[in-house]
């Protein structure tokens, strides 16, 4: 890959999802973007970038993107939220029930964390009013995550007992497969969002945001800018949850650290 090449990547990768890809990432970006070479039958580098410039790039831009971040998930990842979650957060801020309790996944990917949060929910809550909303930039994961059917492999980390409450095992031709329940399914929204571009579409603030493995994609001033995006969507008192490798210490902020990843907006500003 010409120096030209990468840099032209690297550009319109940022410009598009605001991922930063440093120099260490050139052999990365090297093996990913020749997979989109043979996947749109492109003869070389230089006639992809050209792909890339044309009118009706959009869609190659959005394939772009998935080839190069990384989807990588799983159920309940970082149990610790997940505890949280149902011994302090839900307790404190869910009122008895009396308005709903309502948690964002921003970065959602194939959907185990937002179904996570669903189970984790539904033993705390049960059937009182309480919502998720779990958005990506990737339309492909969103579609497998709103399909909500996971292999075996995938689900042999959750426990039986709760195996058995929240998913239907598949049979015939979906033996070997595992759906979420639909009374779970139907509490989480999934939309297609940026998280660094426009305004995110919801009216009502939230009790919880998970921004979980996402940020290590980005600079700190787009780190930090996402930090205020979030922030605004928080009700005072709530509580944001990052990846465990992505403490908030080294970027200005107006949240309070409350153990390792897990930080609440303050009551009063
Ligand atoms: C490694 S996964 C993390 C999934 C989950 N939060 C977890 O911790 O297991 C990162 C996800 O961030 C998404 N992503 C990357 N850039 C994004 C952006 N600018 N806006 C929204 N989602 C983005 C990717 O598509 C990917 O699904």
């Amino acid at each position: 890959m010409r120096d030209s090449e990468f840099e032209f990547i690297r550009s319109v990768v940022y410009e598009r999802s605001r991922i930063s890809l440093g120099p260490d990432k050139r052999e990365l970006v090297s093996a990913r973007v020749g997979k989109r070479l043979r996947a749109t039958n492109t003869a070389s580098l230089g006639d992809y970038c050209a792909l890339l410039q044309a009118p009706d790039a959009d869609e190659e831009l959005g394939h772009l993107i998935d080839a190069i971040s990384t989807n990588h998930t799983f159920f309940f990842r970082e149990i610790a939220h997940f505890n949280f979650l149902r011994d302090r957060a839900v307790p404190e801020l869910a009122r008895g029930g009396r308005e709903p309790f309502r948690v964002w996944s921003s970065a959602c990917s194939s959907g185990e964390e937002p179904y996570s949060i669903a189970i984790s929910l539904a033993e705390t809550l049960g059937t009182a009013p309480w919502s998720i909303e779990a958005t990506d930039i990737s339309r492909r994961i969103l579609d497998k995550a709103a399909g909500a059917i996971y292999r075996e492999e995938t689900v042999k980390s959750i426990a039986p007992a709760v195996l058995r409450a929240n998913f239907q095992r598949g049979v015939g031709p979906q033996d070997g497969n595992y759906r979420v329940k639909p009374a779970l399914r139907e509490r989480v929204t999934f939309r297609h969002l940026n998280l660094l571009e426009g305004e995110p579409p919801f009216r009502e603030p939230f009790h919880v945001i998970f921004c979980r493995n996402v940020m290590i994609y980005f600079d700190r001033s787009t780190q930090e800018e996402l930090v205020t995006r979030l922030t605004r969507r928080l009700l005072p008192g709530g509580y944001l949850f990052v990846g465990h490798s992505e403490s908030l210490t080294h970027i200005k902020h107006p949240l309070q650290t409350v153990q390792a990843a897990i930080y609440q907006k303050p009551l009063k500003p």
